[in-house]
């Protein structure tokens, strides 16, 4: 027997309904902030998550699915959203439409990372890019972004994240400081803090080691090196959020795992989830735009975990399915079958979600499917109410069950506001 791949799932019927209906939420939502969806490629050339992402992140250095395709192109299955959405914005020319370009997508994104509860190889984000403008405001509505649609579900034990990593320059400094601090230090480090010593420094203020964590808390603060347009910048962020009453806790060790974000970097957890406790993370990435080729475009944005919300959801209980049948209809005999093909066939065209037995199952076994499909309405016909022109209607909300006339059918049906 083939099986599904360590690390992927199949979404199943008892599950697709709630993928359904927070993708029609998640539409409604965005349309409220005005912004449009993009959808691009599964697969891109590596060579945009490398330049994009950055050759010593996690995601570029050991999780990427690479493939040379046809023994000449370097191919990768996207892995993360934001440098193809910055390909296709510069592709298109996007930026020639309006200042800001506000975008959001929901999609399927591959690592090769261990699968985990919460953690998988292929896994669904969505998320949101503003691209266009380097204000604070940009910032915070794209963090009430993330925080609001997170309310609108329903999940509880939100925790914001907040923190400024700076631009380039100032972190440069901070980079030469923290290894400054951490040099007497090097040998009581893990393994991969000594390897992100000499790569890619400020990602040890990512680690879980306890000991680590205990070593940094006097570690120099990026805070203190933020230049004082950055500090502005961060200021009036954290204004914005004041006043539109978003919680936030300022976290000075977050730092993100990927290259290519400038001053604010912010994440959403929550407690219903246990270690990969990150709903969402992002910030503003304003040099990503000029280092894929494009003009210099400050941006903003964010991408959740699809998969992490469902478990948060999960957790507090929200998972009640919507009745997935309004009618259904037991034939008793062969014509009255025929028949009630036929019916539900123009009940269907009416737009009432009807069903029936397709395997000329006995009436008992017929009642039995049609409690559990949900149905409000049953209508049971046999053969002798066929030739009287009539049908038994049954109101399984109160159990009331009279016999019409067929014709009437259709009146009744509309009477109930089904
Ligand atoms: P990221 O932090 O790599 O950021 O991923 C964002 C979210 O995707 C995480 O917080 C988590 O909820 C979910 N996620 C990541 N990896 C997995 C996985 N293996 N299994 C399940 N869920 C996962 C980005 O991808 C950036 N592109 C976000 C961004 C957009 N920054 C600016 N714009």
């Amino acid at each position: 027997m083939i099986r599904s791949l360590k690390g992927t799932y199949d979404i199943l019927p008892d599950e697709s309904w709630r993928w359904q209906a927070l993708e029609a939420q998640l539409h409604d939502f965005m349309s409220i902030y005005g912004y449009k969806e993009i959808r691009t490629p599964a697969f891109e050339k590596t060579e945009l998550f490398s330049r994009g992402v950055g050759e010593e992140t996690d995601i570029v250095s050991k999780e990427m699915y690479t493939w040379l395709d046809g023994g000449k192109t370097n191919l990768t299955l996207k892995p993360e959203l934001t440098a193809p959405v910055v390909r296709a914005y510069i592709q298109h020319n996007l930026g020639a439409l309006s200042p800001v370009t506000k975008l959001y997508y929901m999609d399927a994104l591959f690592r090769r990372e261990r699968p985990q509860k919460g953690r998988q190889r292929q896994f669904h984000q969505f998320g949101v890019e503003a691209l266009g403008t380097p204000f604070p405001e940009a910032d915070a509505e794209v963090i009430a972004i993330a925080y609001e649609f997170m309310v609108s579900l329903g999940i509880t034990n939100l925790k914001l994240k907040l923190n400024s990593i700076g631009s380039g320059q100032c972190r440069d400094s901070y980079k030469d400081a923290l290894k400054e601090y951490l040099s007497p230090h090097v040998q009581e480090l893990s393994e991969t803090s000594r390897l992100r010593f000499e790569t890619n420094p400020l990602r040890i203020l990512d680690t879980k080691i306890e000991h680590e964590i205990v070593l940094l808390v006097k570690a120099p603060d990026i805070l203190d090196f933020l230049t004082e347009e950055d500090e502005t910048h961060f200021s009036e962020v954290r204004e914005l959020l004041d006043g539109m009453k978003i919680p936030y806790v300022l976290d000075k060790r977050m730092v993100r795992g990927l290259d290519y974000y400038t001053r604010t970097t912010f994440e959403i957890t929550s407690s219903a989830l246990g270690s990969q406790d990150a709903l969402c993370g992002g910030g503003r990435y304003d040099k990503l735009v000029e280092t894929l080729g494009g003009k210099s475009t400050p941006a903003v944005g964010f991408a959740a975990g699809v998969e992490r919300l469902l478990i948060a959801l999960d957790e507090i209980g929200k998972t009640e399915e919507p009745s997935k049948t309004d009618i259904y209809f037991v034939g008793l005999g062969d014509q009255a079958r025929k028949a009630g093909i036929k019916l539900v066939h123009d009940l269907r065209k009416q737009g009432y979600k009807s069903n029936y037995d397709l395997v000329r199952r006995s009436m008992k076994a017929q009642m039995r499917e049609a409690n559990k499909s949900g149905a409000r309405i049953l209508l049971i016909l046999g053969d002798q109410e066929l030739e009287n022109n009539q049908i038994q209607i049954k109101d399984l909300e109160n159990s009331q069950q009279m016999t019409i006339n067929l014709d009437e059918l259709k009146n009744h049906l509309y009477k109930l506001e089904l």
